[in-house]
């Protein structure tokens, strides 16, 4: 086994090929809409409709997709690698769980659940979410998706750090890097003294911090490494 622990963190690339769009390719979430409109809590605060529309359109459109031979292929590295796998996310669709991936970090949060910004409560958000839905637990009308948007702490980071600093490999799937503190991630793996590839349709931001790199399709590409790695 060349590597114990692995590290994974995908991004909306490894979705692609499932349908789900990208946030900065081409006709990418960000060129139909602005950052700041519907996805930071000020922008759902001024136009809570606005952002419930997205949210619900982006939840029917993620519940109906299926997981492509990427998702299954992590699924089988976490089955059948003998050390441990980790597996964090910045995508908010259900597909790593959709293919049998039995433990995901969503570190932004994730389409199927919804959050009561009064309470803390979260259940499972109905497919479409309405500002004057009110709290299963505490009945006010605070509840938003369970999505963590700009200038919001992403979730697990304290539980992430100490996985990157105990780490054997890290490999980082369909991610352009551009928004931290994923794309930091790298760094902090090698500071651990981790192996780390990209995988990636083409070269991210931060593909100048890792030791190894293949690039295409990732439906391509990951079923290959995770050949490559099962056979050690
Ligand atoms: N196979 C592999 N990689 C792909 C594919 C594919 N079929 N298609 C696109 N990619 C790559 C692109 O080359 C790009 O590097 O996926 C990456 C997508 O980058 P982004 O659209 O920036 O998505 P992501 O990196 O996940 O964004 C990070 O930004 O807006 C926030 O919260 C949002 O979680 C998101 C975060």
């Amino acid at each position: 086994m060349a590597h114990e622990k692995i590290v994974i963190l995908t991004g909306a690339g490894i979705s692609a090929e499932s349908g789900l769009g990208t946030f900065r390719d081409e006709g990418g979430l960000w060129a139909q809409h602005r950052i700041e409109d519907v996805a930071t809590p000020e922008g759902f605060h001024r136009n809570p409709d606005l952002v419930h529309a997205l949210y619900n359109a982006r939840r029917v459109q993620a519940a109906e997709a299926t997981p492509n031979a990427a998702h299954h292929a992590l699924a089988e590295l976490e089955r059948d690698h003998p050390g441990e796998v980790v597996i964090v996310t910045q995508n908010v669709d259900s597909l790593h769980e959709k293919a049998g991936v039995q433990s995901v970090l969503h570190m932004h949060g994730h389409l199927a659940g919804a959050l009561c910004g009064s309470c803390g409560h979260r259940w499972e958000a109905p497919a479409n979410m309405h500002k004057t839905d009110s709290c299963p637990a505490c009945q006010r009308t605070s509840t938003r998706p369970d999505i963590v948007w700009f200038g919001e702490i992403p979730y697990f980071m304290d539980v992430i750090w100490d996985h990157l600093d105990s780490a054997d490999l890290f490999v980082a799937i369909g991610t352009s890097g551009e928004v931290y503190p994923a794309a930091a991630f790298v760094q902090e793996a090698q500071r651990a003294g981790a192996h780390t590839i990209e995988l990636n349709l083409e070269p991210s931001s931060r593909v100048s911090d890792f030791a190894e790199t293949s690039f295409g399709p990732a439906t391509e590409i990951v079923p290959l490494w995770v050949a490559q790695e099962l056979s050690r």
